[in-house]
């Protein structure tokens, strides 16, 4: 199954989007949702029977993936902890309203940043009706903490809803990196985010090299969810009558995350 869902990987890119050393005057646009045209027919607004909502209110500046300017970027370990409670929440990010899995009511989830050598602790709580959640730190080595790899029935037990479970583990490499479900193909349902390790290795310096760094996060968008979708492809008839891959409805493009209640 891992096989068929590798083609819907989302992809993230992150670059330096100014390299003028603070005297051009660059300007960033905000894209927030961009579908694509020509991909299947028209969405229309649908009520689907899903989980009860229950809307988490965050700050604007915490949707952002432009990196944070003020991050300091330090050789000096630091333990950054997180809370993420994962819940479903409906949104409508290419005008189809589905249900989303979400990190703090945010799909995708936030931006992480820390520094490498940096220990990071991540309390989630599973707060979905009726699913279990792992993730995935995508590309982080842990050497010694293979138990926090999060292959659910290999390296740990699904965390079931209405439980927590605290991932925790140590960076030593950067770059730019992403985290994701790894539950089924969860990830399809918005469960995944950009995590950014910075260095004081890194050859390009903020504010010598580059003025500011943003995130651009693109990603495959399907107005079933991966429930379906999976059960479909396990059938002897398929989804929509065909076990290969399914093509997306959408394509979608953010430089922010994205809720219902915006
Ligand atoms: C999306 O669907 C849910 C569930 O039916 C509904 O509660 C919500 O109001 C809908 N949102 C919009 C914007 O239509
Ligand atoms: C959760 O699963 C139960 C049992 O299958 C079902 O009756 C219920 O409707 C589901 N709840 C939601 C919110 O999907
Ligand atoms: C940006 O980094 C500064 C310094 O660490 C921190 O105080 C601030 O909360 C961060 N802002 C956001 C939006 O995370
Ligand atoms: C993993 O950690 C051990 C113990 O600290 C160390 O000896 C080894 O070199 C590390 N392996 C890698 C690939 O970093």
């Amino acid at each position: 199954m891992l096989h068929i869902w590798a083609a819907l990987l989302p992809t993230i890119l992150a670059f330096a989007s100014a390299q003028n050393n603070g005297k051009g005057g660059a300007t960033y646009s905000q894209v927030t949702t961009v579908s694509v045209a020509g991909l299947g027919p028209t969405p229309t607004i649908e009520d689907s029977p899903v989980p009860t909502q229950t809307t988490v209110a965050v700050a604007p500046n915490a949707r952002s993936y432009q990196l944070n300017s003020s991050f300091e970027i330090a050789d000096k370990p630091a333990a950054r902890t997180f809370d993420w409670t994962i819940s479903a929440q409906y949104g409508a990010p290419d005008g189809y309203n589905r249900s989303h899995t979400t990190i703090n009511g945010q799909m995708p989830g936030p931006l992480v940043e820390a520094n490498e050598g940096d220990t990071l602790a991540f309390n989630l709580l599973n707060a979905l009706p009726n699913d279990t959640v792992s993730i995935h730190w995508h590309g982080m080595f842990q050497n010694g903490t293979a138990f926090m790899d999060s292959v659910p029935g290999v390296t740990q037990c699904p965390i079931q809803g209405g439980k927590s479970f605290t991932y925790q583990f140590k960076v030593t490499q950067y770059g730019t990196y992403w985290y994701h479900s790894h539950s089924g193909a969860q990830y399809t349902d918005g469960l995944f985010g950009p995590l950014i390790i910075h260095s004081g290795d890194d050859p390009l310096v903020r504010g010598t090299d580059f003025d500011s760094e943003q995130v651009i996060l693109l990603n495959d968008w399907y107005h079933d969810e991966s429930s379906t979708i999976v059960e479909g492809l396990l059938s002897v008839d398929g989804y929509k009558g065909t076990t290969a891959a399914p093509s997306p409805q959408s394509g979608l493009m953010r430089t922010r995350t994205t809720s219902a209640i915006e």
